[in-house]
């Protein structure tokens, strides 16, 4: 039998947590809809864009049936009109292709482009992104499209960027069209380089006698009884990244190459796409959608929040929002808690202190019909303004100062969660174990530093990791073999390692590794795995930590571990057949440790473990006597800090070790600690 091969991994990327976006100034705006409404209220909107201190506006994403009302009849005259008329007033276009909404012309002559689910049934049109971007008519149209645009616009002086299509597997992955089906065959066959046994190996088809005779017999992934192989869906499910990654890319293609001075990007973040990989080279910068309220507890708002902000960071470095939630949230499925007076500020500015480099708010006018007509905007649909426009003008004064500050800068992070890996998040939910999957783990992981008042951020395992003294894996099944070289290397100059349970157990085809786990960390993590599983009834047939000092009911997880001889034990089980065994343990590598966890990583093995890895490594809160739901961030360069102080509290919340230096937001000097009111904000410059 053929051995496994092992498939490369795209090159390494160039992007880091710590890359501040190229772009010449910071973007302020708002998603913007003229082709809504009545042309005579363009001026008002003008005015009122103005006054909020608006630089730019992103436009036109849904407006391929204005733009093309029939196949090769191109308007730009409203546009042209719209465009110029911001300009005129010193504010700035981002123009949109337009491919996220496919006109019904195309989709009812060729209704061969709508996507298709797992249960072979077709999407219909009526919705947006009904079109398969495997589809050589759809690609043909989207480049004819994204062409005519981009020509039309290449020397206008105030369009200054694109963002490609919208919002790319928002709501759904899978295509199993007939197009997507052909394509599948061909990626797969050049992937494996025509040999269809490597294939066979690689995906363990000798079960339940899946082999395949050649590449041509391959089907999607659709429904089946027992389900597709994890290896199946894990390769599917790359295969749909890698299909927009061509269909953007012929769109980036043209709009280089009709000006290169053009700035390229797209809004996401949404699971499915590997925008560390080709997708994220292909753009200056990494867009994000930010819609805090759709986690409904005010309470945790503001820790998943940053969560989701730092996930983004990690991908490509600081980003734009380019979707900021301007009021409640809406859909016939759901509506979100209205916010409070001055809560989108706040929230706004956890977005700015955690890496964003341009915000543009949902839009600028709850639209009155189509699938979203309580969606709140900047305005009401009465075009009141109310104090959703006073806060959104207060926070455009304030980043007339901010903005201009943060050019340049990064996020300061000191300790780090592993997070935004694509294949990690795909071969997890292929066999889940019916356990939170990675994102999940680090998520819990994330908030226990956020609230503890630590530097906290997300990374990359191939990223830049100097600086940052703790790093959790918090529960990554494929690790490749590379990452485990620089892994060494961190903590041997001292860094601090957690490895969650269930790390490094699959390869890069999803198999489970034939070493013993955690495979290609066991040297690194000094120690084995003798048996593990899952207790699906623990309160039946308790389980225990303990520690040298603290005794908890172990998670839902246990391994059982042999510790090498030069690995401590941290903390044992108590109960069932596993009284004594090694739970957690630790290993000094160099000046470093790698503590391993045979646990889940949640609760309250959080809080006895973190303070001791904490207390290990010397890692300080951000800032001293840091107050409670008060979020300090750094942004720095070579020569400035920024701090970002953050009142979560319902009440004035006092900071007495507040840095000294001169307040962004109120334009004064703070010298002796300061007092912040119920969501109330300070951007502190000092030097360095
Ligand atoms: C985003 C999308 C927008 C709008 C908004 C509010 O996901 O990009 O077009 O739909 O949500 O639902």
């Amino acid at each position: 039998m053929k051995s496994t091969p092992m498939l490369s991994r795209p090159a390494p990327a160039k992007h880091s947590h710590r890359r501040p976006a190229a772009l010449d100034r910071f973007h302020f705006g708002v998603a913007f809809y003229p082709e809504h409404w009545p042309e005579e209220m363009l001026a008002e909107d003008i005015r009122r864009l103005r006054v909020a201190g608006v630089n730019t506006v992103r436009m036109a994403e849904f407006a391929w049936t204005l733009i093309e009302p029939r196949p090769g009849d191109f308007r730009f005259d409203f546009f042209d009109r719209v465009i110029s008329a911001l300009g005129e007033a010193g504010i700035q276009t981002i123009l949109c292709t337009p491919t996220a909404a496919p006109p019904r012309w195309l989709s009812f002559a060729h209704p061969e482009i709508l996507r298709v689910n797992a249960e072979g049934i077709r999407f219909e049109h009526g919705g947006r992104v009904h079109a398969s971007y495997s589809s050589p008519v759809y690609r043909d149209y989207s480049r004819r499209i994204t062409r005519a645009m981009a020509e039309h616009f290449r020397n206008h002086p105030h369009v200054v960027g694109w963002q490609t299509d919208n919002e790319f597997l928002c709501g759904f992955t899978d295509d199993h069209s007939e197009a997507a089906q052909a394509n599948f065959r061909g990626w797969l066959r050049h992937r494996y380089d025509g040999d269809i046994d490597a294939l066979n190996v690689a995906w363990g088809n000798a079960f339940w006698s899946q082999t395949y005779g050649s590449f041509d017999e391959i089907p999607t992934p659709l429904a089946r009884p027992a389900g597709p192989s994890q290896s199946h869906r894990l390769e599917f499910g790359r295969f749909l990244s890698d299909e927009i990654v061509v269909f953007q890319g012929e769109q980036v293609a043209i709009l280089r190459e009709a000006n290169p001075g053009w700035w390229i990007t797209h809004n996401g973040c949404f699971p499915g796409l590997d925008y560390r990989g080709e997708f994220g080279r292909q753009l200056d910068v990494l867009g994000y959608d930010s819609y805090p309220f759709f986690n409904q507890s005010p309470q945790q708002r503001p820790a998943s929040h940053a969560f989701n902000l730092d996930r983004v960071r990690a991908w490509t470095g600081n980003f734009l929002v380019l979707e900021s939630q301007a009021g409640a949230g809406s859909g016939p499925w759901r509506t979100t808690e209205t916010p409070e007076p001055g809560e989108l500020r706040r929230l706004a500015y956890t977005a700015l202190a955690r890496g964003a480099d341009g915000l543009f708010l949902f839009n600028w006018r709850t639209c009155s019909f189509g699938h979203e007509i309580h969606w709140q905007g900047v305005l009401d649909a009465d075009n009141q303004p109310r104090r959703r426009y006073r806060e959104f003008c207060q926070l455009g004064e304030e980043i007339s100062r901010v903005g201009v500050a943060l050019r340049g800068t990064s996020v300061v992070v000191q300790v780090a969660v592993a997070a935004s890996d694509n294949d990690e998040a795909l071969g997890d939910q292929a066999y889940p174990l019916t356990l939170p999957g990675p994102q999940k783990m680090a998520e819990g992981v994330h908030q226990w530093f956020f609230q503890a008042g630590y530097a906290v951020g997300c990374i990359h395992p191939t990223d830049d990791l100097s600086g940052v003294p703790v790093y959790v894996l918090p529960h990554w099944p494929i690790i490749h073999p590379d990452w485990v070289v620089p892994l060494e290397r961190y903590v041997a100059d001292g860094g601090t390692l957690v490895i969650g349970a269930r790390s490094g157990t699959r390869d890069w085809t999803n198999r489970a590794v034939t070493d013993t786990f955690p495979g290609p960390l066991r040297t690194l993590a000094g120690v084995r795995v003798e048996e593990y599983g899952i207790r699906n009834t623990p309160e039946e047939r308790p389980l225990e930590l303990d520690f040298a000092d603290a005794s908890i009911p172990a998670g839902v997880w246990y391994e059982q571990l042999l510790p090498d001889a030069d690995t401590e034990v941290v903390a044992r089980w108590r109960g069932r057949h596993l009284t004594d065994e090694a739970a957690i343990t630790c290993r000094r590598h160099g000046a470093g440790r790698v503590y391993y966890v045979g646990s889940n990583l949640e609760g309250a093995l959080l809080e006895v473990l973190l303070p001791r890895v904490i207390a290990g490594a010397g890692l300080q809160r951000i800032l001293p006597g840091l107050p409670s739901r008060i979020e300090a961030v750094c942004r720095e360069n070579a020569t400035r800090r920024l701090w970002f102080l953050i009142n979560h509290n319902e009440t004035a919340t006092p900071i007495p070790e507040a840095p000294s230096g001169h307040d962004l937001v109120t334009d004064r000097g703070v010298n002796d600690g300061l007092t912040l009111p119920p969501n109330g904000v300070a951007v502190i410059e000092t030097t360095l």
